[in-house]
């Protein structure tokens, strides 16, 4: 068994952090998306993964990762140069995948569940391809499966306007080698890509054996700012458990579940957990509110944040005002001149969003 992960894309829904880097290295709980990903196909037993790369961003993605070494795995790079598909990714990656059966995992995802329960249900029935599905507010977002009682897919739809059900594709599938001649059979859709939905309506069409399973955990697809901050308070709820040593100032005060990584500096702050904070950042007179991180290299001056997820590099000084529900791009500055301003000066990149509240 094999697994394929998907790291290309642009990334459009979350610019503007994504005109600098790719969407599956933007952090959660200070740990790149796609890492979480990677983790739960090795704890599945998994270590022989193929990333999808592309030109934008796949050196960043290769540089950051590693041969998978750090994860027990052994990493292969794949470049697709152009955006032309998920389907199209198969394809590309034939030469690595071979006659294996694959997991194949779109990078951007993050589950709770493990892997295992599905990959057994998928080898024990000798299954051409294992979808997983969930029940979601607007399928119309996303690709879109009609099953039957007994779980045998029907059909599938990707980006319905009239949505047979509600249940949409998570991006996780299991793949049998068989998937590679329904690719080959496929045409591009009209948006002028190789759908992996219309191969895998293919199987059906062809009576293979196709089933889809009920993720019953959350499923966040953290291509989009809400789901990111979603994803960020998740994971530091059920992940980061209390450090015994931090290092902080006398007239600090840490509560509940805090994590601090080396060389950062706390003074004359509250921190108030869950909340992790990386390394090499100065924390001066401010409050850290619940389910924040803080990436490297962070300068936070008379700052209050809560509920916010800020980059590497990222600097806020002076700002009084409780920010919320943000996210902070890699060196972007949030600065006020003291004591009164009169004005508000900004240098603000494409796509950025700015809320007074
Ligand atoms: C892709 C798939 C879609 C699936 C979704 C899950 O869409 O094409 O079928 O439901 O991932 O995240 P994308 O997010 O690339 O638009």
């Amino acid at each position: 068994m094999k697994a394929l992960i998907l790291s290309g894309g642009k990334g459009t829904r979350l610019r503007p952090l994504t005109y600098t880097g790719a969407k599956q290295l933007v952090p959660v709980a200070n740990k790149p998306i796609l890492w979480y990903g990677i983790e739960g196909i090795v704890a599945a037993g998994i270590t022989d993964i193929g990333i999808i790369i592309s030109p934008e961003t796949g050196e960043e993605v290769k540089a950051k990762t590693g041969n998978g070494d750090r994860f027990g795995a052994k990493i292969t790079y794949i470049l697709q140069n152009e955006p032309a598909g998920l389907a199209h990714a198969v394809k590309i990656a034939r030469p690595f995948l071979g006659d294996s059966p694959f997991i194949m995992y779109l990078g951007d995802n993050l589950i709770q569940n493990q892997l295992d329960p599905f990959l057994e249900s998928f080898k024990k029935h000798q299954l051409d391809a294992l979808i997983l599905l969930r029940p979601v507010q607007n399928p119309s977002a996303f690709g879109v499966a009609k099953v039957d009682e007994n779980g045998r897919v029907l059909q599938l739809v990707e980006k319905p306007k009239v949505p047979p059900s509600n249940l949409a594709l998570v991006g996780i599938y299991f793949f049998a080698p068989t998937i590679h001649e329904a690719i080959d059979q496929i045409q591009p859709s009209p948006r002028g890509e190789l759908e992996i939905t219309d191969a895998i309506q293919q199987l059906i069409d062809q009576q293979k054996q196709v089933e889809a399973c009920n993720l019953e955990g959350w499923w966040l697809d953290t291509g989009k700012k809400d789901d990111l901050l979603s994803a960020n308070q998740i994971i530091l709820d059920s992940c980061i458990v209390a450090s015994t040593e931090l290092k902080v100032d006398e007239k600090s005060q840490i509560i509940g579940r805090v994590q601090i990584g080396e060389g950062t500096e706390v003074i004359n702050s509250t921190v108030r957990g869950p909340v992790v904070i990386g390394e090499n950042c100065h924390i001066e007179n401010c409050f850290i509110g619940p389910y924040s991180s803080i990436a490297d290299r962070v300068t936070m001056i008379d700052a209050d944040i809560e509920h916010s997820v800020i980059l590497q590099g990222a600097k806020i000084v002076g700002i009084h005002q409780r920010i919320v529900d943000s996210v902070v791009g890699q060196r972007a500055q949030i600065t006020k001149a003291p004591p009164r301003p009169k004005a508000l000066r900004f240098m603000i990149g494409d796509d950025s969003q700015i809320e007074l509240v």
